[in-house]
């Protein structure tokens, strides 16, 4: 099969200084590139690389894959990731990962949360701020310290720092300050959750399965004092400890094993996605959802999870890929009527 990859490369953002440092943080390396082509051309397919913007479009139209890999991320705005994928449907090219409608609906936390929240799943309180004002207590609407706050519409921790953990309301409004200059509004000031943390793979389609249930945990804070901020994801291999499967008893993983795929289904994931997940007193709660998990071989965190579970990388990305063919399979097929 002729498998053109998606994809935005860091360095990117780079022209433009008056963006914050972690601008592209979600963007990938070359070397993750290389890496998927080299499992994609291991797996008998011709590869291209397609990249992203004027690119994508113009070596789409010149040389149509049949199938698209695709990790784009996109550039501005909470649809971005759709960006991609919504191309694809024009063109009826298939491929991997969730459609345009699920990509932006998860990378928007407060929908995403709502949705979770509306079939009863857990996820910790939470308000949001369109524009930027300085908060009294009133404003809190009975959220309490610690509260979490963090731009409602980045990933990879953008804008996520161990001060976005406020414990009081002149923290709030330092912190809610500090993001509306960087990254604009909205902004979500969310309960802190202080239990164990925890990430779950989840792999495929009708029914999707758990591929992992991985614990973050730091090597010295204990949890109520830990976040996964980009301080520490910089710093992983000094900084924390990943633990799959978790040191945890059977009742526990299977609720966080049950919330994630409750979580994946609700917001209508598709092929493969990371749920993170903490608990409080005890209980697992949605904090988010990522229908792109970063590939990256070597920090990546499904990566991660899947090679402690005896995944090999080849293995991850060729099911990824083959879960997406049976499923764009069963949509021509159910299509072929209409
Ligand atoms: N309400 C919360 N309570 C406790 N910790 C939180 C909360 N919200 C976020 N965190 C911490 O901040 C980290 C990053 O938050 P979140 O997952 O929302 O951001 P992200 O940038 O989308 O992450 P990713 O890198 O997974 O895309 C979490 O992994 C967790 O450690
Ligand atoms: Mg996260």
């Amino acid at each position: 099969m002729k498998i053109g990859i998606a994809y935005n490369l860091r360095g990117e953002a780079e022209t433009d200084p008056s963006l914050p440092a972690d601008t592209d943080e979600e963007f990938d390396s070359p070397e993750t590139i290389d890496a998927i082509a080299g499992v994609l051309e291991g797996g008998g397919h011709q590869v291209s690389r397609l990249g992203f913007g004027r690119e994508i479009l113009e070596r789409i139209l010149d040389d149509p894959p049949d199938f698209v890999f695709n990790i784009a991320e996109g550039h501005r705005g909470r649809s971005r990731e759709s960006q991609v994928p919504a191309l694809l449907e024009m063109l009826s090219i298939p491929y991997t990962g969730s459609d345009p409608l699920t990509l932006a609906l998860t990378l928007d936390k407060d929908l995403a949360k709502r949705v979770v929240s509306s079939r009863g799943l857990k996820t910790p309180r939470h308000l949001l701020l369109d524009s930027l004002r300085l908060l009294e207590n009133d404003d809190l609407r009975g959220l309490r310290c610690p509260l979490m706050v963090k731009p409602s519409y980045e990933g990879s921790s953008k804008g996520i720092l161990l001060a976005s953990r406020a414990g009081s309301l002149r923290e709030v409004n330092e912190q809610v300050r500090r993001l509306f200059s960087n990254y604009g509004g909205p902004v979500m000031i969310e309960e802190f959750l202080g239990g164990a943390e925890f990430t779950v793979g989840v792999i495929g389609n009708s029914p999707p399965r758990v591929l992992g249930v991985m614990m973050i945990r730091h090597r010295t804070l204990p949890p109520e004092d830990f976040l996964y901020s980009l301080e520490v994801k910089r710093d992983w291999e000094n900084q924390v400890e990943y633990l799959a499967p978790p040191p945890i008893d059977d009742s526990l993983l299977r609720r966080i094993e049950h919330l994630a795929l409750a979580a994946y289904t609700a917001l209508g994931c598709r092929d493969v996605s990371r749920v993170d997940i903490r608990l409080h007193d005890g209980e697992p709660h949605f904090l988010e959802v990522n229908p792109l998990p970063g590939l990256s071989p070597e920090y990546g965190d499904l990566v991660i999870m899947a090679r402690k579970m005896g995944w090999s990388y080849e293995r991850l990305v060729l099911d990824i890929l083959d879960h997406a063919g049976e499923r764009a399979e069963e949509e021509r097929r159910s299509a072929g009527g209409r």
